[in-house]
């Protein structure tokens, strides 16, 4: 029985904590630093995930097994390669690997060096070269500040005015902070995006079931940009002509340049891909989980999850079968009013308890707090209601009905996650 750490208070890491329960080599729980709806799984340890030091000696105190981390930030910042000095087993790549993330400019130019497809780009420390170089580039342009920025350092410019306050924002007023150090300004793609997450152990890459994310506030994919509104799997997005190009072209050179850099990537390579009329383009690379993908992707994993870890730390992925269940998840988040723009915390919810009474339902907490034996808002995602069914459309009804139980004065969500799925499949 091993002692896992996982590190993260999401959706994402409520989700990993329920499948490494479900694992049968799985003993003591503990997350760091959990939400309302974690402590039914695990023991809350009240350290914050980019507290490095805490959470190393956290580790070797308990003496844990294995750390699970769930968020970006601590990657970039080497949770990873701290634990491992002090001989912790940790699951996520290393600083150095999880830079395809962290970097915008070291991950276009590490595309750029291993051949994979990605769009047309110029990076930039200086704020008069980056405005030169924009005025010339046809509309719309993309600038994005390197650093990490919770998915707002991405600015898309119809204009070159935008584009000037954009590069205005990012170098001269520092709204990212250091993010905004460097800028990477490139060509507009256009099609539709697909997201492709693999368990990957150094040295092979093994996609996971597809899932399909919505990034838009509202329902038609309409309003603003949020960090996702529900998902569902598997998505039926990638043939396999398509999933044989990533693999070949994305998946395997990001795994072999990184061990070419004495950097093996470890962990989930999240691929961001835009699928043209033609051809497929590498929009980003995330070094963890999607979140609210996770929350699809684990309830299918039919192999335990403790051993897709073990396999890709040890380097054996290649020789563990790793089998997906016949079944669709869907999940639908539940937000709180405002949200992705200024939302009240502190809301009582309630039908929590009816909603998972409801079989093949499993509510996954986000933006939660626990006050005495209530569970309160505490953030702008606050809920994931997740269903498994035999088929998508019955999963969907299924997390619907859920969702429909529960509620706090000002909830909303979106009406038609995995409709797009369902389109497809007629
Ligand atoms: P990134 O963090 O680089 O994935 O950017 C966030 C989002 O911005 C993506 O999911 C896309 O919707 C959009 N995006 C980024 N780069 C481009 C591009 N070159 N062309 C069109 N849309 C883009
Ligand atoms: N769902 C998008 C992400 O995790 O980055």
């Amino acid at each position: 029985m091993i002692r896992i750490l996982v590190v993260g208070s999401g959706g994402r890491e409520h989700a990993l904590l329920w499948a490494l329960r479900h694992c049968p080599e799985a003993g003591e729980l503990y997350i760091a630093p959990g939400n309302g709806g974690t402590d039914s799984l695990a023991q809350t340890v009240p350290l914050a995930a980019d507290d490095l030091a805490g959470l190393t000696d956290f580790a070797c105190r308990e003496a844990i097994d294995l750390v699970v981390v769930g968020p970006e930030v601590p990657l970039a910042l080497g949770l990873v390669d701290r634990l491992q000095q002090e001989g912790v087993a940790a699951f996520g790549p290393v600083a150095a690997a999880a830079q395809l993330e962290g970097s915008k400019v070291f991950s276009k130019q590490f595309m750029v060096e291993n051949g994979i497809p990605t769009a047309a780009h110029r990076a930039f420390d200086a704020y008069e070269a980056a405005w030169e170089y924009a005025q010339t580039q046809p509309l719309p342009l993309v600038v994005k500040a390197t650093g990490l920025a919770a998915g707002k350092g991405v600015i898309i410019c119809q204009t070159h005015d935008e584009a000037r306050a954009a590069l205005d924002s990012i170098m001269r007023a520092r709204d990212f902070g250091a993010a905004g150090d460097e800028v990477v300004i490139e060509e507009f793609l256009s099609g539709q995006e697909v997201s492709v997450l693999a368990f990957c152990d150094g040295t092979v890459a093994v996609p996971m079931v597809l899932a399909q994310d919505h990034k838009a506030a509202y329902d038609g994919d309409r309003g603003p940009n949020t960090g996702g509104m529900g998902a569902y799997a598997p998505a039926p997005l990638l043939d396999d002509a398509q999933l044989g190009f990533v693999r070949q072209r994305v998946l395997q050179p990001v795994l072999d340049g990184m061990a070419a850099r004495g950097t093996p990537y470890k962990g989930v390579l999240y691929a961001g891909l835009m699928l043209g009329e033609q051809d497929i383009h590498v929009l980003e690379f995330n070094c963890r989980f999607g979140d609210p993908e996770t929350q699809v992707i684990l309830p299918l994993l039919e192999t335990s999850l403790v051993q897709v870890m073990q396999a890709c730390l040890n380097g054996t992925l290649a020789q563990l079968p790793i089998v997906w269940k016949d079944a669709s998840a869907v999940c639908v988040v539940l937000a709180a009013g405002g949200y992705p723009g200024s939302y009240r915390k502190g809301v009582l919810i309630t039908g929590l308890a009816e909603a998972e009474a409801l079989s093949e339902v499993t509510v996954f907490h986000a933006g939660t707090r626990r006050e005495d034996d209530q569970v309160v808002t505490a953030g702008g995602r606050v809920l994931g209601v997740t269903a498994v069914a035999d088929d998508l459309a019955s999963a969907q009804q299924l997390a619907y009905r859920a969702a429909g139980m529960i509620r706090w004065q000002d909830m909303r969500y979106r009406h038609d996650i995995a409709a797009k799925g369902l389109a497809r499949e007629v």
